[in-house]
Parts: C-alpha cells; structure tokens; sequence
C-alpha cells in the first residue's frame, strides 16, 4: 500500500492535503509517510516471523532522522555503509548494537569508531579488509564480528548500475574462495566470525534470483556454520516495488487508478524463501531499503513554465535532477501526478528541472493532465534513493522534508539556505 491518494481529487498524504503543505513548506519538498512506513516494516516482519530474524533497514536510501527514527521504534536494526550513517543512528535514536557495517571501503577510523559502538557485525567485502578489521580491533582490545560477503554470481536481473551479486561487480568475495578465506580469518586475532552475508542486487520484482542464491548459498552456510559456529545468515536487501502501475495493471489510463497490484510482496518472497532458511537454525538478517521507504516518498514541485516547442510540450518544474537523480542516473520511471485532479484529455510531456543539462528531466513523452504555471504536480515513489542522492548542483539548496502522521505533519528537514550551501567554502589568501 502507500499512503497518497485523493480525496475529492485533492492529492493528501494520509489525511493531509498537499497542497497545504507545499503552501506552508514551499518546493521542491519531499513528503514521507509514517504509516506508510510502519505498513511495510510491520507486513515484512510478520511474513517472516515463522524465523527468528532482524530487519535491518538499509539506511543508504533514506537517512531522515525522523524515518530512522520511525523504524528504531518498531524494532529495526540497521545496515549502515559509514561511520557517518551509524552516528545517524544514534542520533534518531537508534541502537548501533542493531547496526551492521556494510561497504567496500571501511576506513581505519570507521572500523574503530564501529567498534567503539559495539555494532552487531562487519559485512566485509575483502580479504584486506578482514585483515584490517582484525589490526584495529586487537590494537582497541576488542572483539570485532564479521561476516563475509558472498559473491553468490547469480545474476538479479535488474538494471545494471543495481546489480551486485555477480563477478562482474565489486562487491563481496567469490562463492567458490569463501571457505578458505574463513579458515584463514579464523586464524586472525580478535575477530568473532559471526556469519555469513550476500546481496544480490536493487529493484528484484521476481523472487527467482533470490531463490536461485539462498539455494545456492545456504548449503555453504550450513558448513560454515558447522565449524565456525556463527549467529546468523544475512540475505540482503533488494526487495523491488511498483514504481509504474500502469505497467503492472495495464491500464493506459493508470493516473485515474489507484495504485496497482503486481509486485514482488513480503508473502511470496517469505513463502520462497523460509523453507529454504529454515532448516540452516541461525537468526536470518536482511536489509531492505526501497521495500520499507520507496513508496513512503513523494517529491513535491511547482511547475513554473510551459514551453512548446515544434515537437515537444515541456513542464519546466522547480525541482531538478540534484533533488532526484534516479530518473537521469538509471532512466528510472516515477510516476507524475498533480496535487488537483482536473478532467480533461492528457497531453504528451517532457517534465524538465531548470538545471543545465539534457539529463535534467524527471520523465519524457509522458501524458499528462493539463497543468500551467503555479500548478503542483507529486512525483510519486520518490521516498528511497532521493534525498539523500541529493546535491547542491547549480548551487540549488538541499530540499526540505516533511514526515506526515494522520493529520499531522512535521518539517523533519528544514531547506537548506543557499549561505549553507558555501559555508564551508572561503577564498585563497593571495592575489
Ligand atoms: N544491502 C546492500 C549491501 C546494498 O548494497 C543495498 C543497496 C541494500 C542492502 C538495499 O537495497 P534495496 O533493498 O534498497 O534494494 N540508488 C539506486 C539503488 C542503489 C542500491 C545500493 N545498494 C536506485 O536509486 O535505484
């Protein structure tokens, strides 16, 4: 489910109307929902509680204090890729001893400051890096749990800038070299080998590629298990959700419609899934990002011009690519609704930001409902993956964020003013 919907053609956020919270807020503004958010982590957490597991939200797509915050309450860990995202943590509220510490890079610093933090386990991605882990901990007397990342080669199907879990990427350590890198860490001091992670990839509308690595991965997981004694098996996050209805209802005329139906749910992906977990006996981690933020987001903008060209119909808006790249980064779809529904038959549109680049649109030939200048239009979906993909390009400030309960709406992020955005910045002391 998400939570925006009309009511008597006003676009609301649970019981809010937008439209008053673009009046009070202004735009670009990213809109979240608390019961949006409390939806999916709760439908996620009973699909899966036939096992003892810990959701740990993959914060990298939504760092809001307020959405972090949100989460911790309803018991969420989370999976953090910097030691800046585990102070966030701590900052909303959370407790880093859920955190996991995931990333190709990890910093000397970063690892201490994990450590110092007690977090519940390193997702190393190298060799090195194990080595690294194990120098800092017996130099800080401590005991560092890891886990090593899986390269289970299996590939996610999704879009290639996305995909993780194959030898084409980065990320983790080849299936076939894991079992003799464990027998070489478990030789190294100070660390606690604690389990076993993968993730395969973002934006999974088939539950196949998951299936494919847990039966491949989960017999490796139960040798290593038998001689190293681990807590627990992390399957990753990746869980995809609807960004385009009309795709998945069909319905050419999917601006009118409520949200649709097909996609890959908690109940299927659990139904797969637990039976081929269950058996292994260790707690089940995963880390699921856009599932629990995705569709709690919306991006709010004014359209500030019409232009029609010979060939085109362009609504100029005031958000831009620096708001929310996905659609420039990946060709990703969001779907473009107005605040005020209006009859009238939809006309082809390219929805442009005013930055400097022709990579600066948020959709092409795209019907929409007519609009003009001062209209509102809410680009839905938006809640994983946009702020904090967000930057100060053509010097625009950051965004504001608003979180809606019910009725009641909180600014959780105010708008970065554009002296904020040189603060840091001086000029050379010389001629
Ligand atoms: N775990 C690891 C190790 C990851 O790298 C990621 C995402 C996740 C979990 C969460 O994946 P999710 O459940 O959100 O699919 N900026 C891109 C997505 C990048 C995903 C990076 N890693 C986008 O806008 O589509």
């Amino acid at each position: 489910m998400h939570s925006f919907r009309y009511v008597q053609n006003q676009l609301q956020c649970e019981s809010v109307p937008l439209t008053s919270l673009v009046k009070k807020y202004g735009t670009p503004l990213y809109v979240y929902s608390q019961e949006t958010l409390t939806d999916h982590f709760t439908k996620l957490d009973q699909a899966l509680s036939p096992l003892e597991h810990l959701i740990c939200f993959a914060m990298k797509s939504n760092s809001n204090l307020a959405v972090i915050n949100t989460l911790a309450n309803l018991g969420s860990g989370f999976d953090t890729v910097s030691a800046g995202e585990i102070q966030r943590v701590i900052a909303a509220g959370g407790d880093p001893r859920k955190c996991v510490f995931a990333g190709v890079g990890k910093t000397e610093e970063e690892i201490a400051y994990a450590l110092s933090q007690d977090i519940y386990c390193f997702n190393v991605e190298s060799e090195a890096e194990l080595k690294r882990i194990s120098k800092v901990a017996l130099k800080h007397k401590k005991i560092a749990p890891v886990a090593v990342r899986v390269n289970p080669n299996v590939d996610a199907g999704t879009h290639a800038k996305i995909t993780t879990g194959t030898y084409a990427n980065k990320f983790g350590i080849a299936f076939e070299q894991i079992e003799a890198v464990y027998a070489r860490a478990a030789r190294l001091p100070n660390l606690r080998l604690r389990g076993l992670q993968m993730h395969i990839g973002s934006q999974l509308t088939d539950v196949k590629p998951f299936r494919l690595a847990v039966e491949k991965v989960a017999p490796l997981v139960a040798r290593l298990n038998a001689k190293h004694g681990f807590d627990f098996f992390s399957i990753g996050g990746g869980l995809g959700i609807v960004y385009n209805p009309a795709l998945e209802s069909g319905d050419p005329q999917w601006w009118k419609t409520a949200p649709a139906r097909k996609i890959l749910t908690p109940e299927t992906y659990a139904k797969t899934l637990v039976p081929l977990l269950q058996p292994l006996g260790l707690k089940i981690l995963l880390e699921p990002g856009r599932f629990l933020t995705g569709n709690a987001g919306a991006l709010l903008t004014r359209v500030e011009y019409i232009k029609r060209t010979g060939k085109k119909n362009f609504v100029i808006v005031d958000a831009a690519m620096n708001d929310l790249i996905r659609p420039a980064f990946y060709d990703s779809y969001h779907q473009i609704v107005p605040l005020k529904r209006s009859k009238g038959a939809p006309i082809s549109s390219d929805v442009v930001g005013p930055i400097c680049e022709s990579g600066d649109y948020f959709a092409k030939d795209r019907p929409l409902p007519k609009v003009g200048e001062g209209d509102y239009l809410a680009l839905l979906s938006a809640g994983a993956y946009g702020s904090v993909m967000g930057s100060n390009y053509n010097s625009r400030s950051l965004a504001a964020e608003v979180l809606v309960k019910g009725k009641k709406s909180a600014l959780v992020r105010k708008r970065q003013t554009t002296a904020d955005i040189w603060a840091n910045e001086s000029v050379a002391n010389w001629k």
